[in-house]
């Protein structure tokens, strides 16, 4: 065997030995969690280095541009915890820390973008940015909501049945700051 195909052979049975040790699926789901956070921060850094006013817009783009990108991942998220088997008890347990990990974050992003409500409406240019702001709020609400939605199909029934107390408080945040930009 030439020493590439050493390698290759090795690298292979390493990572069937590491999906063998971590369910492919809560793997998958775990590591969706871990990248919507990382991007769920930068959209909240963006909102809170968000001046407001006419000299803004290249914030408000900033924002929008990382808020696209999450919605993506959400929608992707989605999928794959749609297509996951359903999670052991311990699995179960350990995504459903994760994903409730998230709520503070959420909470946190959505609170800021209120509270600075009033300087988007100058935005762009002079114009006002909250159609565009109450526009990705409604696919971000839809696509998190899909997501959790998903997931919770996939936890056991001790956890299924607390999940739609987490969902609908992430879901009732959604809605106030989907109220405050539809001025
Ligand atoms: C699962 O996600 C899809 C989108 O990928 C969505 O249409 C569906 O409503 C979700 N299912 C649940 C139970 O939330």
């Amino acid at each position: 065997m030439k020493p590439a195909n050493i390698i290759t052979t090795l690298t292979v049975l390493a990572t069937s030995v590491a999906a063998s040790i971590i369910p492919r699926d809560a793997a998958t789901i775990l590591n969706d969690v871990k990248t919507i956070k990382t991007q769920l921060q930068k959209v909240h850094d963006d909102v809170q280095a968000f001046p407001g006013g006419p000299s803004s817009a290249l914030q408000a783009l900033a924002i929008k541009s990382d808020s696209d990108t999450l919605d993506k991942t959400l929608q992707q998220s989605a999928k794959d915890a749609a297509a996951s088997s359903p999670l052991s008890d311990s699995d179960s347990a350990t995504v459903a820390t994760s994903v409730t990990g998230l709520q503070t974050l959420i909470y946190s992003t959505l609170d800021l973008l209120v509270s600075k409500e009033p300087g988007f409406k100058t935005a762009v240019f002079g114009g006002s940015a909250d159609s565009i702001v109450h526009d990705t709020l409604v696919s971000l609400r839809v696509d998190t909501a899909a997501f959790a939605g998903n997931v919770t199909t996939k936890l056991t029934p001790q956890l299924q049945k607390l999940a739609p107390l987490i969902s609908s408080d992430i879901d009732f945040h959604f809605v106030r700051a989907i109220q405050a930009f539809s001025t």
